[in-house]
Parts: structure tokens; sequence; C-alpha cells
């Protein structure tokens, strides 16, 4: 398996678009299955905002200093999403506000994972060449256990 930083990145791209996927498909009363659906999402979201805030985009910036205000709006980005996610975290399923908030924080990911793939990944790409690639990996491979459970514990919570 490729230890490559960014094809590790856009791995947990997918599997949060897949939990995206599954919630939108719940029904409006599978109040159980949308809890457990938003609980992955929260677990996911908050080790991946954790490896690229404390390993990828602090690389990226060394390597390819044209991408700092890329970063920036990044983390910026990643402050909305933790608190939303923070909200999530106790919100009643069967609360009016529930969906809404969920599908806010849909809007806000993808449009997050579009300007990764899309804007500035592939710039880190090209300084970066294989080898550092997955280097780097496999320090986020190591980090990951190391990730708060608390989405309010990220460094971009307080940015
Ligand atoms: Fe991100
Ligand atoms: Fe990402």
């Amino acid at each position: 398996m490729s230890t490559d930083a960014i094809v590790l990145l856009k791995n947990d791209h997918k599997t949060v678009e897949k939990l995206f996927k599954e919630f939108e498909k719940a029904g409006d009363k599978a109040h159980r299955k949308k809890r457990r659906i938003v609980d992955s999402i929260i677990e996911e979201l908050t080790i991946h905002a954790y490896i690229e805030e404390e390993i990828f985009y602090p690389a990226a910036k060394e390597a390819v200093p044209e991408t700092k205000d890329h970063v920036l709006e990044s983390v910026e980005e990643h402050h909305l999403v933790v608190w939303m996610l923070s909200e999530l975290v106790d919100l009643n399923p069967e609360d009016e506000t529930f969906a809404a908030k969920v599908t806010v924080l849909t809007e806000n990911v993808r449009h997050h994972v579009e300007e990764e793939e899309e804007e500035w990944f592939p710039q880190v790409r090209s300084a970066m060449g294989r080898k550092q690639l997955r280097d780097l990996g496999q320090r986020m491979i190591d980090a990951r256990p190391d990730a708060p459970k608390n989405p309010l514990k990220l460094q971009s919570a307080r940015a």
C-alpha cells in the first residue's frame, strides 16, 4: 500500500464523502443511524484535520512557500468545520437543527476538499517528489493515534 501523503489525504476525503452520501440517503426517521453516521464523520474529520494541521500543512508551506495563502485559508476553513463538529457532538438527532447543521457542514467540507485537491495539492506534489511524499505519509500514519477525540482540541479551533 502506498504511503504517499497526498494519496492518504485523498483516501480520507473519499471516506468522509461516503459518510455524507450515507447521511443524505438515510430516511427522515432514521435518527439512530444518522447519529452513528455523524459520530463517524466527527471522528474521521477530527483525525484528518489533525494530521493536516500538525504535519501536512507545515510541510507543504515549507516545501512550496507560494502555498502559504492557501494553507492559511484552509486553516480558517478547518476552524469553521471543527466548531460545527463540536456542536454536533451532543446534539440530539431529533433536534430540528440537526440535519441543517449536517447539510452546511457537508457543503463546507466539499468546498474545502475541492480546493485542496484541485488548487494546491498538485503544487505540493510537483515540488516534493515521490520519496518526500512517501516519508511525509509515513509520519502522518504514525501520528494518527495522537489525534484528539475532541474537535475543539485541534489547533484550528483557536485559529
Ligand atoms: Fe483540510
Ligand atoms: Fe483534507
